[in-house]
């Protein structure tokens, strides 16, 4: 077990996929899970604590509004399920859900201690446990790019939102500007890995989160993936501290 936790995920061949290879999904559970103890305090290290900043983006963006029901994918700890929590008010409802129990089991008590409530459960992107259109949005932090099939999951996710209803995925990128990109990327090579593996023992997270960040499409090319789903409409992006992140929007179509 020890083993296959420091081993970054293999990337197997994938057809649906850009650049035609997947994360394994096995792996992507148990690298999680060996990190879900340090990985809130290890994001805020790492992104100078600006993580926060691009969930409230993605909340202020997305239009939900009190008495809205939102779902949040690949939800880890729950940091943008709360964010939701506190728009949608009381007359709202907030689900949320994620595949590694480890993850997932950090985010009950902080929604406890901020006096928020949340139905988390656990479940996978691409076999969502919840009806056709139960939701007015579905959301994705930093979830996309580790699921074998994007296209797929975009896909469920507009499954259980109403036509009209919004898709919003917050997901790394590349930085626009070519010497900032050059700068940017050289650092992150070379300090994620170190700082990553320093503060949570697992170096190998870290090396596959770079690897997975720099063959990410984003941009267009992300929205292109919307476009595949056949479902989602009105395709829009935004990049966020010069294409670091970046934040999507698709509406779901009326049949
Ligand atoms: C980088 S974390 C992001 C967590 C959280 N959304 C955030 O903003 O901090 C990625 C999460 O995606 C989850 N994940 C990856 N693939 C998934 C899938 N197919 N179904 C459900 N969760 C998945 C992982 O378990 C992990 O918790």
């Amino acid at each position: 077990m020890q083993s296959t936790m420091n081993q970054p995920p293999h990337f197997r061949r994938a057809a649906g996929r850009p650049g035609g290879a997947a994360p394994d999904p096995a792996q992507i559970r148990c690298m999680f899970g060996a990190i879900a103890r340090r990985y809130d305090r290890t994001n805020t290290v790492l992104s100078a604590g600006v993580h926060h900043g691009w969930r409230r983006a993605l909340v202020r963006w997305s239009g939900a509004a009190p008495g809205m029901r939102v779902l949040d994918c690949a939800t880890g700890t729950g940091d943008l399920a709360l964010a939701f929590r506190r728009v949608v008010g009381p007359a709202g409802r907030v689900a949320a859900v994620d595949f590694c129990p480890e993850m997932l089991a950090r985010a009950p008590a902080k929604a406890r201690r901020q006096g928020l409530d949340i139905q988390f459960a656990l479940g996978d992107v691409l076999a969502l446990p919840y009806g056709a259109g139960c939701f007015d949005m579905a959301s994705i932090a930093f979830g996309i790019r580790n699921v074998s099939d994007p296209v797929r999951g975009l896909a469920e996710m507009s499954r259980v939102v109403r036509p009209g209803g919004a898709v919003l995925v917050l997901e790394f990128g590349q930085v626009a500007l070519p010497v900032l990109r050059r700068l940017f990327e050289g650092c992150a090579r070379r300090l994620l890995p170190r700082l990553g593996g320093w503060l949570t023992g697992n170096r190998a997270a870290y090396e596959y989160l770079e690897r997975s960040r720099a063959a990410m499409p984003c941009g267009a090319d992300f929205v292109e993936l919307l476009r595949q789903t056949g479902r989602l409409e009105h395709p829009e992006y935004r990049a966020l501290t010069g294409g670091i992140a970046y934040l999507y929007r698709g509406r779901v179509a009326y049949p």
